[in-house]
């Protein structure tokens, strides 16, 4: 072989035509080194590996009665032990806080899965100055909701069941019975914490004479999702939440709860365990891949050193990390070198709303970018297409980091469950707004468990109220 065949000869002819009708508008030494700098949010295979290890680690941890206190995923039973049959019916409310709304959902279901249940909802925006107020301002905040529904609903009916979707950390100690371990996703009121959510629930609701409705169980909307999920698709096995916040649940053999004594074991095959596994990486085991812009952050936030996985995942976070990641491109000078982004430095003002939005443009259009740059910069003046496909750029690989990591856990549920083939009702505004969240997801599913594994991740509609009343109707036909 001759050095000239090794090496391909350079084109006689140069096609000024073809590369006319496109030039790289990102420098390509600019390019270079935006990458090497958002290198670190990168995953490697080996890394999603051990993510997945440590996570299923922790969930053993979380089961076991000796180590429980001290994982960082909790595992607590939910006390969910029987599932809806579809053969439920009948009228039943549902009050849902989640994180960013709270919502109040009546639901009529007719007796079988194939009749659509007839569902009337109201949304609320819970106010900030409530989500960091007293427990009572909390607790009365709810009931007024409600009595504001069944006002306009018309609904006299008394002692209507009621399913309380309540999102945050609880150890629960039956379905009526839930002890709150910390605030999540901007709430801090903190007299509720070490309080059980139920009977301060129940206070505010006996101290309003208008309304009439009976909790009939409190339920993470983890759970929830795998009622509703369960209800069409009888094989869901996992419930996950990828919105304001992030959380999964998982149906675990009852032989397998430590903390449960003997008694309780003995009554039903299994339960459904809340995983509570936002708080991984609280005790390191997400060191290694946690980045400066992801430190800051958690810094910033209304609860730091907790729930970090939830942070490198979930909606209150990403628009947060893109935006610092940006702040470091322009304080380098490799982005936005022409346009004003004073406003891009205020907490906030970049969300995961606008990261979804700019997803959904076609490469190489920028419509959405630019609405969405104009508002996170807050003027309309040109933006440069070039810092478009940075900021797209850095949106990506924040994205693809959580959808890498979320696989990771899913990978460990679904490894510690052993099932051949698995539904997933996921259920979360970032999981259903985002464009290829459910895509990537299912891909890095795929690598982690080989293409032998079997599983649907399924989009669970409102699942997190539907499944509360359908929890609701299942205890009170028991
Ligand atoms: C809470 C979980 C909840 C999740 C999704 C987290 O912040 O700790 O209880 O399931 O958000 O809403």
């Amino acid at each position: 072989m001759t050095e000239n065949d090794a090496i391909p000869s350079m084109p006689r002819y140069i096609n000024k035509d073809a590369i006319d009708a496109a030039q790289p508008l990102v420098r390509s030494d600019d390019q270079r080194k935006i990458e090497t700098i958002c290198q670190p949010l990168h995953i490697s295979n080996n890394a999603a590996h051990v993510v997945e290890k440590r996570i299923l680690a922790c969930v053993e941890q979380g089961l076991s009665q000796e180590h429980h206190e001290k994982s960082s995923i909790r595992c607590f039973p939910t006390y969910v032990q029987s599932l809806p049959t579809g053969k439920e019916s009948g009228a039943y409310l549902a009050v849902d806080l989640g994180g960013t709304n709270l919502r109040v959902m009546l639901v009529t279901l007719f007796g079988s899965r194939f009749e659509a249940p007839e569902i009337s909802l109201q949304h609320f925006q819970v106010p900030e100055n409530v989500k960091k107020s007293a427990g009572n301002a909390v607790f009365q905040y709810i009931v007024n909701c409600i009595a504001e529904f069944l006002g306009k609903e018309g609904i006299t009916k008394s002692n209507l069941p009621l399913g309380f979707t309540f999102s945050f950390p609880c150890e629960q100690r039956g379905l009526t019975s839930a002890i709150l371990t910390r605030w999540t996703k901007g709430f801090d009121c903190p007299d509720v914490v070490g309080q059980d959510v139920c009977v301060m629930f129940n206070k505010a609701l006996s101290e309003r004479q208008d309304i009439s409705v009976e909790l009939k169980v409190l339920i993470n909307d983890t759970a929830a999702c795998v009622v509703s999920s369960v209800w069409r698709r009888k094989s869901c096995r996992i419930g996950l939440i990828v919105g304001t916040g992030c959380n999964a649940c998982y149906l675990e053999q009852i032989e397998n709860i430590e903390l449960w004594d003997e008694a309780e074991r003995q009554r039903h095959p299994f339960s459904v365990i809340n995983t509570e596994w936002g708080a991984f990486g609280e005790y390191g085991e997400l060191d290694f891949i946690l980045t400066e812009w992801d430190r800051a952050v958690d810094k910033a936030s209304s609860n730091p050193g907790e729930h970090i996985f939830e942070k490198m995942t979930s909606g209150l976070y990403l628009g947060e990390v893109v935006r610092t990641i940006l702040l470091t491109l322009v304080d380098k000078r490799l982005a936005f070198r022409s346009t004003k982004v004073d406003n891009l430095r205020k907490n906030g003002a970049f969300s995961t709303t606008h990261v979804c939005q700019i997803e959904q443009d076609p490469i190489g259009e920028f419509r959405r970018c630019k609405l969405a740059l104009a508002e996170a910069l807050g003027h309309k003046d040109q933006i440069e297409e070039e810092d478009c496909y940075t900021v797209r750029y850095v949106c990506e690989e924040v994205t693809r980091r959580a959808c890498m990591l979320l696989g990771a856990g899913i990978a460990a549920l679904a490894r510690k469950m052993d099932f051949g083939e698995l539904v997933i009702g996921v259920d979360g505004a970032l999981f259903r707004n985002h464009p290829l969240f459910y895509s990537i997801m299912k891909k890095k599913i795929t690598q982690l468990m080989g293409a032998d594994f079997e599983f649907e991740l399924v989009q669970s509609r409102e699942g997190s109220g539907f499944g509360a009343a359908l929890m609701a109707a299942v205890l009170a036909n028991q």
